[in-house]
């Protein structure tokens, strides 16, 4: 059945840090049931829920204890079916979060699999045997009695993506965290256990999924080393969109999300354009959208967000060039995107992209301009909406596997001093996202009523907090609402086709969405220095403003903005 996935805007919420509803700290299902006329107010869809199965919380949710259940953390069954239910009454649907490339270690497949080297679960994962000790790989390990790894595969966190089984000697394969176990597709068992898990919260009424690094779930068979064998490689020729992943998720598409009205949207990581036409485009039946990770790496490295060598920086016209080619990429081929300026992996967009200080209201509602306006579905984060900011964090203070680990591998695997390494972990960390939701300027932000939260609070909440932004008529969250309104009223911005104009202009990034004749002009200044733009020969001489950062603005030819000013023009018209 066709879920209409494109008029829709997403709200992603990380329960842990968004609402606590009985004073323990931690974010939990009450939370959300309780902020569900909030999110409606803001004129959002649907709710993508980041992972509240029963786990360990090695990756936060990112590794499953049970599938079929809710952690206790966050509530019980009852809360995820009144949620649905709330939620329903109120147009909005839940799109659950489903990690199944890996379980954690203590899914009970796992443990069977470790106590039953015979048995049926072995096989649900990737075990294999270790090459010998003397076989001299080039490249540190941590200890090892006898044997060293099958491969030279890094972990998507650093360091080798091998875990020793103690009773057999054998390893199994752990892409990111250790407790994180790769589950082993090729099974045709594997499959029929998600396809079960799928139609588990399918028939409790979800709208869909949201699939976590989806396009790694087929390994190469015969798992070869990776690129130079004397170096720990992130094996990506070996497990990122293999012709068997394209398989399997035909197999989904047919086996599962062709019986129910829902829609999915595909993580992987590195994704380039002809795998995401290959994964959404006409015909394909497999995956609706997918995200892509371009933008939000723009500035790092090609080893990605830690990856320093660029030292971050970045400029308007590689922005726009990376906008341009994606849009009308996937425009052109028929697929779908998922847009985003954040999610719980990517620190704060007003502070990555934006100015998070003098100009920290005028880039949030710049930014969130662009991301609505966009060909794709527009995703947006909790706390976006607000303008929040990346927090202040000592190394202490981390939580996330990723920055504690990431930090260690700079200083032992690429020799950063530490000073260093500490400084490019706090500019990336996802922590930064997971601090908690900024409520009020009252005690731990409105966040939790108990005497601490789980995590730190950005000091700013004083200053920065929705019933605050909800008083001011000129606030972020204002501005958010507006947009989504706009985009609800506007097929330009749903269906639309898409082209960027003045593609030289070095500040202001500029695009056309047009649909049944009905046309749209936006033009957004990504710098915090004053912008003029040459729209050059109209071919729409006539225009009027339709919504403005600053207020109106007159259309012409020539446009001067302010810094960080965004408009939208209905162009083309008498
Ligand atoms: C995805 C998730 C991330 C998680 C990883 C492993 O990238 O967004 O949070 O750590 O997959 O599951
Ligand atoms: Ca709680």
């Amino acid at each position: 059945m066709s879920y209409d996935f494109k008029n829709k805007v997403v709200y992603q919420i990380w329960p842990r840090s968004f609402k606590d509803s009985n004073g323990d700290g931690i974010g939990d299902l009450g939370g959300v049931i309780e902020k569900l006329p909030y999110i409606k107010s803001l004129g959002a869809d649907v709710i993508w829920l980041s992972p509240v199965y029963p786990s360990h919380n090695h990756d936060y949710g990112y590794d499953i204890d049970d599938y079929c259940a809710i952690n206790p953390e966050f509530g019980t069954m009852e809360d995820f079916d009144r949620l649905v239910a709330e939620a329903k009454a109120l147009g909005i649907g839940i799109v659950m979060d489903l990690v199944v490339n890996h379980t954690s270690s203590h899914h009970k497949w796992f443990r069977a699999a470790v106590e039953d080297p015979a048995g049926k679960y072995r096989d649900y994962y990737i075990f294999k045997k270790g090459r010998k000790a003397d076989a001299n790989p080039g490249y540190k390990l941590p200890v090892t009695t006898g044997t060293i790894p099958p491969n030279n595969w890094l972990s998507a966190f650093g360091g080798s993506a091998w875990q020793k089984d103690e009773k057999t000697g054998e390893y199994y394969l752990t892409l990111f965290t250790p407790n994180q176990c790769d589950l082993n597709w090729a099974n045709p068992e594997v499959r029929e256990e998600v396809w079960k898990i799928m139609r588990f919260w399918l028939d409790r009424g979800i709208a869909g999924f949201r699939l976590d690094v989806i396009n790694a779930i087929a390994k190469r068979e015969g798992l070869p080393d990776s690129g130079d064998p004397k170096k720990l490689n992130f094996p990506f020729e070996h497990i990122v969109s293999l012709p068997k992943t394209h398989e399997y998720l035909k197999e989904m598409h047919e086996k599962v999300l062709s019986h129910y009205d829902c829609f999915t949207v595909g993580e992987g990581m590195v994704t380039p354009l002809d795998a995401v036409l290959k994964y959404t485009g006409p015909g394909t039946n497999e995956l609706d959208m997918m995200f892509q990770f371009d933008l939000a790496l723009i500035g790092c490295g090609p080893l990605g967000k830690f990856d320093f060598r660029k030292l971050y920086h970045w400029t308007v016209r590689e922005y726009k060039d990376i906008f341009d080619s994606w849009e009308t990429g996937v425009e052109h081929g028929g697929g779908w995107l998922g847009n985003y300026i954040s999610n719980h992996d990517q620190p704060r967009p007003v502070s990555r992209f934006g100015d998070d200080k003098k100009y920290r209201r005028e880039s949030a509602k710049a930014l969130a301009m662009i991301n609505m306006t966009m060909y794709g579905t527009p995703f947006m984060y909790q706390g976006e909406e607000i303008g929040m900011t990346n927090c202040p964090l000592e190394p202490e203070e981390w939580k996330d596997f990723e920055a504690i680990n990431d930090y260690e591998m700079l200083q032992s695997m690429m020799h950063v001093p530490a000073p260093i390494a500490k400084k490019i972990v706090q500019k990336m960390t996802r922590d930064h996202a997971r601090t908690p939701m900024q409520w009020s300027a009252g005690k731990n932000a409105g966040f939790t009523d108990g005497e601490e939260a789980w995590m730190k609070i950005n000091p700013n909440y004083t200053e920065i907090n929705v019933e605050d932004d909800l008083k001011n008529p000129d606030s972020v969250i204002d501005f958010y609402k507006q947009l989504i309104r706009l985009r609800h009223l506007n097929d330009e911005l749903n269906y639309g086709s898409y082209r960027m104009i003045a593609k030289s202009n070095r500040q202001v990034i500029a695009f056309l969405r047009e649909y049944e004749g009905r046309r749209l002009l936006i033009a957004v200044n990504m710098t915090g220095r004053p912008a003029r733009i040459d729209l050059g020969e109209l071919e729409y001489r006539k225009g009027h403003i339709i919504l403005g950062t600053h207020g109106s603005e007159k259309y012409s030819r020539f446009l001067t903005m302010q810094p960080f000013e965004g408009r939208i023009y209905r162009v083309g018209e008498a």
